[in-house]
């Protein structure tokens, strides 16, 4: 268990709630990872926050402008504001969606896909796949940088296990390892998380080694074994190099095998940069579904949301919707954050390309919000805690052997200089 949650524990168990948490109750916490670290850095990083996830220029989130300016009166009706939102989501919003994925992805034109469900966020996502397909005891196999809620859910909320393998192997994606994963986990059912591009990598696989990787999930569904593979599209889109994989890896598996069950969490989150509106989605395919099969599988998940938010936020969905029918500006808006990223990416790669890789070697990266250092033995909470003290500049520590760091919110003319006293502050501790 963890010290947090023993911690905790501890503290209740001289009070009457003590005796009543359940097994998960006495499991939960709350982790010291991003946003605790997100939260210490709001109020010290005066020179640079680089922790939070979010698309920020001057100070403010990014956004579409067609939704900007539904803030007034007479936009909507009532009831597409107040009213609940129809299980499953808005009809009309979920059929956009799957437009948009088909556009995004054409190989999932001839390929029979769920309906995309709307939830509460993709982290509502990826919860319901671990109440749906998980239980105690089952393993997750997941690349060794993750997002730290895949902890949080996985382990804490779900007890399941974690077998992770090395991310990198020869300067790209660890295929080769992933699949020796996936044999060795345990039973004739695994389970697989890939997140592109990742977060705190900031990595894609390129065309040719996602066609690889699908390549190895096919052999393991060959070897006898069913493969669940949870595809995390959390940062879809934002590709900065030529040669990285445009379609999402769940386009490639939605017909590969029969044995493989494809599950996409996407979510209007990054994509649209409405982070706080709480809209994410879920898709299934697998080669063998028929309709029925597909349609049990959306009913399963309708029960899953009604039970945990039981409804999914109306206001927000009204307004995705409206921009993505009647907005202007909506392309043209993404278009050019993603413009902006692709600058900023730019100008950190070749910060970062000037310097030593003897305390500090920088990840691969192409792509999304992130990149990430390998601390090379070297304590990350030591620097992250200096930088903030002495540099007053916010990153992240992730489990004490890589640091993050946020390009997406801050500047492009300030990144060289965070590079640089990252490398400073690297010296000063460690030469
Ligand atoms: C990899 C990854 N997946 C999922 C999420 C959650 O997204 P949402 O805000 O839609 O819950 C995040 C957010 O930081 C993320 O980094």
């Amino acid at each position: 268990m963890n010290q947090l949650a023993i911690e905790l524990n501890e503290i209740l168990d001289s009070s009457v709630a003590g005796g009543f948490l359940s097994a998960v109750g006495r499991r939960m916490y709350f982790p010291k990872g991003i946003v605790a670290q997100s939260d210490e850095a709001k109020e010290k990083a005066k020179t640079y926050n680089a922790t939070v996830g979010l698309a920020t220029s001057k100070g403010q989130p990014m956004h579409l402008s067609d939704i900007m300016s539904m803030f007034r009166e007479g936009v909507f009706k009532p009831s597409e504001i107040f009213n609940y939102a129809p299980g499953g989501g808005d009809k009309a919003l979920r059929a956009v969606w799957k437009e948009e994925m088909i556009r995004k992805n054409p190989s999932l034109a001839s390929r029979l896909t769920s309906g995309c469900i709307v939830t509460a966020g993709l982290t509502h996502t990826i919860s319901l796949m671990a109440t749906l397909f998980f239980d105690e005891g089952d393993e997750l196999v997941l690349p060794d940088l993750f997002w730290d809620n895949y902890d949080l859910i996985f382990s804490d909320l779900r007890g399941c296990g974690i077998r992770t393998f090395s991310f990198f192997r020869d300067g790209g994606f660890n295929t080769q390892g992933m699949k020796e994963a996936l044999l060795a986990s345990p039973g004739d059912h695994v389970r697989l998380l890939l997140n592109f591009p990742n977060n705190p990598t900031g990595y894609t696989p390129t065309e040719s080694e996602m066609e690889e990787l699908v390549r190895a999930i096919v052999e393991v569904a060959e070897s006898g074994k069913k493969v669940l593979v949870l595809c995390d599209d959390a940062y879809y889109g934002l590709f900065f190099e030529d040669d990285i994989a445009g379609e999402s890896l769940f386009a490639r598996l939605a017909g590969a095998h029969e044995n493989i069950f494809a599950i996409k969490g996407d979510a209007a989150t990054k994509e649209d940069m409405v982070w706080g509106f709480r809209i994410g989605f879920v898709t299934y395919a697998s080669k063998g579904f028929t309709k029925e099969h597909l349609a049990a599988l959306e009913k399963k998940t309708l029960g899953a949301i009604r039970c945990t938010v039981s409804n999914c936020d109306r206001p927000g969905q009204s307004m995705l919707l409206k921009a993505y029918t009647d907005g202007v500006n909506v392309q043209s808006d993404k278009q050019r954050t993603s413009d902006e990223m692709r600058e900023r990416y730019r100008e950190i790669h070749k910060a970062v390309s000037k310097q030593p890789t003897t305390l500090l070697r920088a990840y691969p990266f192409n792509s999304g919000y992130f990149m990430a250092f390998d601390t090379q033995g070297h304590s990350a909470e030591e620097l992250r805690t200096y930088l903030l003290d002495k540099y007053g500049i916010g990153t992240i520590n992730i489990m004490d052997r890589t640091l993050r760091l946020a390009y997406c919110s801050v500047e492009k003319e300030d990144l060289e200089d965070l590079v640089n006293t990252l490398f400073k502050a690297a010296g000063e501790l460690w030469s």
